[in-house]
């Protein structure tokens, strides 16, 4: 059997993602920092008691999650065992598991998948989303991010970065029929990610701008 994908790129991420980027936009930090933030306010003051970061890959998104959920088990998926032992290193205190079965054996109150789908081949997408609305708890949500292909400064970035060369973005469009057919009742969404770092002061109009579909990024919130 081959190796994930993402094994050969592990070790290179950080940088690689570094490199794709036009200088001056800010850190990836910053961007990963961006969603768990949104992602807190999208949940309103409800603290999740178990998280998964699904295709948490090298734990980007890990440590943010621990930090605004410091009272929750957080655990972390991902099908390339080498970008988890990065992942290890930068969140101690998470679990990890690139085995199924055992998250399987877990229910979430929050599931938050960032830039993973659009590395999953398309056929396999709903049936990947069914999947993890199984393991949701009561009243759990799935938060799904993903790059917006209609943004020019998102496309340059994919272009650039290696990892990407055989990943295919989708539309929110997409995602939110995608979310229906995994058997989603409920869904918002929003377009996210207006502002570099260095604009980082104009966030607070966010909000105001989710319908406009400018931002780097988009968010789909499901639930059943
Ligand atoms: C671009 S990386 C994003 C990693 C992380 N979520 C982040 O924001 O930095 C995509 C990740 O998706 C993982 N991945 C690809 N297919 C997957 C699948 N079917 N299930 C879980 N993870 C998957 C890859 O191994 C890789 O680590």
């Amino acid at each position: 059997m081959s190796k994930p994908e993402f094994d050969q790129y592990a070790a290179d991420y950080d940088r690689m993602l570094k490199e794709a980027m036009p200088s001056g936009l800010g850190e990836s930090d910053y961007f990963a920092e961006y969603k768990v933030k949104l992602l807190a306010r999208l949940l309103g003051g409800v603290a999740p008691r178990r998280v998964l970061d699904f295709g948490c890959g090298a734990g980007r998104s890990l440590p943010y999650l621990s930090q605004f959920f410091s009272g929750a088990e957080c655990w972390g998926y991902d099908v390339s065992p080498e970008s988890l032992k990065f992942a290890a290193q930068a969140a101690p205190r998470a679990r990890l598991s690139c085995d199924w079965d055992v998250i399987e054996q877990q229910q979430f109150d929050v599931i938050f998948a960032a830039n993973v789908f659009h590395h999953i081949v398309p056929a396999d997408r709903v049936g990947a989303l069914e999947r993890c609305r199984r393991l949701l708890a009561p009243g759990g949500k799935l938060f799904l991010f993903e790059h917006n292909p209609f943004n020019p400064l998102t496309r340059r970035v994919f272009e650039r970065c290696p990892f990407d060369a055989d990943a295919e973005m989708f539309s929110l469009g997409q995602a939110r029929e995608m979310s229906r057919q995994a058997g989603f009742s409920q869904e918002t969404h929003g377009y996210t990610l207006f502002f570099p770092k260095p604009l980082a002061w104009l966030r607070g109009l966010e909000p105001l701008l989710t319908r406009l579909p400018l931002g780097a990024q988009y968010y789909v919130q499901m639930a059943s």
